[in-house]
């Protein structure tokens, strides 16, 4: 018997129907966004992103990433854009740098906490996936607009942190940077994708300055060991010991306020930690 094309009897095929419930994701989406850009600050309705409408793979290639745009050296990024409030219009200058740096930031959750405890400080999430970003950025926009005089400090930049890191900021720049969570990347052969790796961390270490602290947090003990030991072995850090963690408040932030700091809580996971100072470099200690 001849077989019987399903397009032929306007059965939609299981591609036509995918195809069809992208569609309709991508159109409420953009109403979604459309209708919060229309919404007077007056009227008081602005409603936080939701995370459905930015949906994304769970992993995205730090290998592969071509299309990503990076300045030449850090006066030449446009930090006003993101920070427009720390911006000197006569003098046409920043009037403050970042000096928090959460890398991997996912949806936005330590850069929220952390606003109002350094309002004074500039923070800034990098994040490596385009709808994760636009998330983010969202969400601060909001925030901005439903507290005026908060949420100014805090920023999100699609970037990937393995790349170019120097050409985003000065050395000596930072006085903190987190990773909290970040991909396990499991197998062996992909580990060389892991976000600390001693080549990696000559260049944290060359935009910390003396003193910074670099904090991990992960739900994987594998990961920790992992973290912790090429940290350990790297001559310019320190680890901090576990009453140091115990005083520090940014310790109780970052294990309390990321997104998958909470999955891991709701599912009473364990979280590990582990937190290093940067020393000075041995040619500065004469
Ligand atoms: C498991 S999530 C954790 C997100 C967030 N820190 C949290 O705790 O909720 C790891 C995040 O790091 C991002 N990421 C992975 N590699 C990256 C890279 N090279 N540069 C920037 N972001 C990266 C991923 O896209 C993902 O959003």
């Amino acid at each position: 018997m001849a077989s019987v094309d399903k397009r032929d009897l306007n059965v939609p095929t299981a591609e036509a129907s995918n195809e069809s419930k992208k569609k309709q994701y991508r159109e409420k989406r953009k109403d979604f966004r459309d209708g919060q850009k229309n919404v007077s600050f007056e009227e008081n309705a602005i409603e936080l992103p939701r995370k459905r409408f930015y949906r994304q793979r769970a992993h995205s290639n730090p290998f592969s990433d071509h299309d990503l745009a990076y300045p030449s050296r850090p006066d030449s990024m446009d930090w006003s854009q993101l920070y427009p409030q720390f911006y000197d219009q006569e003098k046409k200058a920043m009037t403050s740098h970042v000096e928090i740096a959460d890398i991997g930031c996912g949806y936005g959750g330590l850069l929220i906490s952390l606003a109002k405890e350094f309002s004074d400080k500039l923070i800034l999430g990098m994040e490596i996936r385009v709808q994760v970003t636009q998330y983010v950025q969202d969400r601060i926009d909001v925030l901005r607009r439903q507290e005026e005089d908060n949420y100014q400090n805090i920023a999100v930049l699609r970037g990937n942190a393995m790349k170019f890191l120097p050409n985003f900021f000065h050395k000596g720049q930072l006085s903190k940077m987190f990773f909290c969570f970040p991909d396990p990347h499991f197998k062996q052969r992909k580990h060389k994708a892991r976000i600390i790796t001693s080549t990696l961390l000559s260049e944290y270490a060359y935009v910390l300055r003396v003193g910074g602290v670099i904090y991990t947090i992960t739900d994987v003990e594998d990961l920790h060991n992992w973290m912790a030991q090429h940290l350990e072995e790297h001559p310019l850090f320190q680890r901090l010991d576990k009453e140091w963690e115990e005083q520090d408040k940014c310790v109780c932030i970052m294990t309390n306020s990321t997104e998958e700091g909470k999955k891991v809580s709701r599912n009473n996971g364990r979280k590990w930690i582990a937190c290093f100072e940067r020393l000075p470099n041995p040619d500065d200690c004469d």
